[in-house]
């Protein structure tokens, strides 16, 4: 019977009228505006595998920090999954009984049909709160085999524990993102381990320990994300998606946030199939939804406010004091969550605006540099590529690529940076002691030393090294 459904589909859908129809979309330009929950294979660049190749210039070491993949919701949402079979049921008593299809923007019959095929995949049970699904494994082991491809020479496919260091946050998704990494290096049999785990992980998750971070109102009362939140281009947006599925009512927020999630979700979770409830909403209507996230995430995690460059302190200096020297690790990757990339990104002073982000500029800042689908879709990664150019009078050099895209920065080019001039331009956070930076109220205890002493002993190595 669904074979015949599926046969007879394309000629229903000949015979419809012009409405938009998701699961015919080619171009489907919205799965690319799905904020966090945006799949790697849609938000990842181009232009790594044009630029990779640095001429006269050798790669010496890498630095990684790396989102997990593509995940399954929490818990939470997992034990709602079945008022997802609920709407279903009123949507397609909607259109086939009651007759509340709407004349305009009306779901297409092919992507009635498919809500119509709609299950719930049950043995997802709600105790595999947040689990790393077989994609996001996918993701990671992808981008190990095309760094290694790309740096053979320095991404050797043999482990050992002096050249390479892996570290991951205490979950279940981080931890099998790095095994997913290290397989994809080292192939399925291997022997690569992670360093120990610190009690306060103040490296991976400052913002676990910073109460001024935590108490940012980012989108609480008289936020931006409030204020858009509660907008008539919000409100109305609500309103044309419940008329969309022919309810006569504007459906509770939670319902069509429900469905949205499980549209973003799906479509991670099967990159070339069509997650039905994605045909729940018009592509621009996805685009408001996609600037609520952005607000959420440019406040809670990003430019929004001052504090949040300063978060990352000690991330920032793990990477300079890495690279800097000369001697191994000579790959270092991290394996963190979504504020880990965003707080970094934002230290380091990428895909800022000049603009804020505010609840009333939505129109003007269509082509913003801040967009969080682009910057930590599922399995994000920022990638530090340091060079040694023996021939040119910058012998140091470092790449930057975010999601193999290569990371603009007006004092270097097309991602190609002078090592000097990085050293200069975060002076601030490498002379910072982080314990006192990161927090403004005093977070977690200064770890002691700082990046001084390190520094200082990077610099007497590469001294040392340039002497020979
Ligand atoms: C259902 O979920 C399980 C657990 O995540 C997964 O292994 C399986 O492939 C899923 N089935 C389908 C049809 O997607
Ligand atoms: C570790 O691996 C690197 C890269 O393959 C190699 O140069 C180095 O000699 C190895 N060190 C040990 C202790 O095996
Ligand atoms: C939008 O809806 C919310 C909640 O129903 C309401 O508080 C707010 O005033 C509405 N905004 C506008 C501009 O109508």
């Amino acid at each position: 019977m669904r074979l015949l459904i599926f046969l007879l589909l394309p000629l229903v859908a000949i015979a419809q009228d012009d409405d938009y129809c998701f699961s015919q979309d080619k171009s489907r330009p919205q799965t690319l505006q799905f904020s966090s929950k945006t799949a790697y294979q849609i938000a990842k660049g181009t232009d790594m595998e044009k630029l990779y190749l640095v001429d006269g210039c050798q790669p010496q070491k890498m630095w990684i920090f790396h989102r997990h993949g593509t995940r399954l919701p929490k818990t939470s949402m997992i034990k709602k999954a079945p008022r997802l079979e609920e709407l279903r049921d009123l949507i397609i008593n909607n259109y086939k009984v009651a007759k509340t299809k709407p004349d305009t923007n009306a779901l297409c019959q092919t992507d009635l049909f498919a809500i119509q095929l709609w299950k719930w995949n049950s043995s997802i049970t709600p105790d595999m709160d947040e689990y790393l699904t077989t994609q996001g494994y996918n993701d990671l082991r992808g981008t190990a085999k095309l760094y290694q491809r790309y740096y053979p020479s320095v991404m050797s496919p043999v482990f050992n524990d002096t050249y390479y260091q892996f570290r991951h946050t205490d979950t279940q998704r981080t931890t099998e993102s790095f095994k997913a990494f290290a397989e994809g290096l080292f192939g399925s049999l291997n022997s690569a381990h992670p360093v120990e785990i610190p009690k306060q992980d103040l490296l991976l998750r400052p913002y676990d320990y910073c109460p001024t971070f935590k108490a940012l109102n980012y989108k609480g009362e008289g936020s931006e994300y409030q204020k858009y939140h509660q907008s008539k281009l919000y409100n109305d947006t609500l309103a044309d998606i419940s008329r969309r599925l022919g309810f006569q009512y504007t459906l509770q927020e939670e319902d069509i946030k429900l469905m949205y999630d499980m549209c973003r979700y799906e479509q991670a979770w099967n990159v070339d199939r069509n997650s039905v409830w994605c045909g729940a909403f018009l592509p621009e209507q996805v685009t408001v939804f996609e600037y609520l996230e952005d607000l959420k995430y440019y406040y809670g995690s990003s430019y929004g406010f001052p504090e949040n460059e300063r978060l990352n302190c000690r991330l920032v200096q793990d990477l300079l004091t890495h690279l800097s020297s000369p001697v191994s690790p000579h790959v270092v990757a991290h394996f963190g969550h979504s504020t880990g990339l965003l707080t970094l990104v934002t230290a380091l002073g990428i895909k800022k605006d000049d603009i804020k982000l505010r609840a009333d500029n939505y129109e003007s800042l269509t082509s913003r540099r801040f967009k969080s689908s682009r910057i930590d879709p599922f399995a994000s990664n920022f990638v530090a590529v340091k060079y040694v150019c023996p021939a040119q009078l910058d012998r140091e050099k470092v790449q930057f690529f975010l999601n193999q895209e290569a990371v603009q920065l007006d004092w270097c080019k097309v991602g190609l940076c002078k090592w000097s001039d990085v050293l200069d331009k975060y002076k601030d956070i490498s002379n910072a002691d982080c314990g006192d930076y990161f927090c403004r109220t005093g977070g977690a205890p200064s770890l002691g030393s700082g990046i001084s002493g390190l520094l200082a002993t990077t610099f007497a190595a590469i001294l040392v090294y340039l002497m020979h």
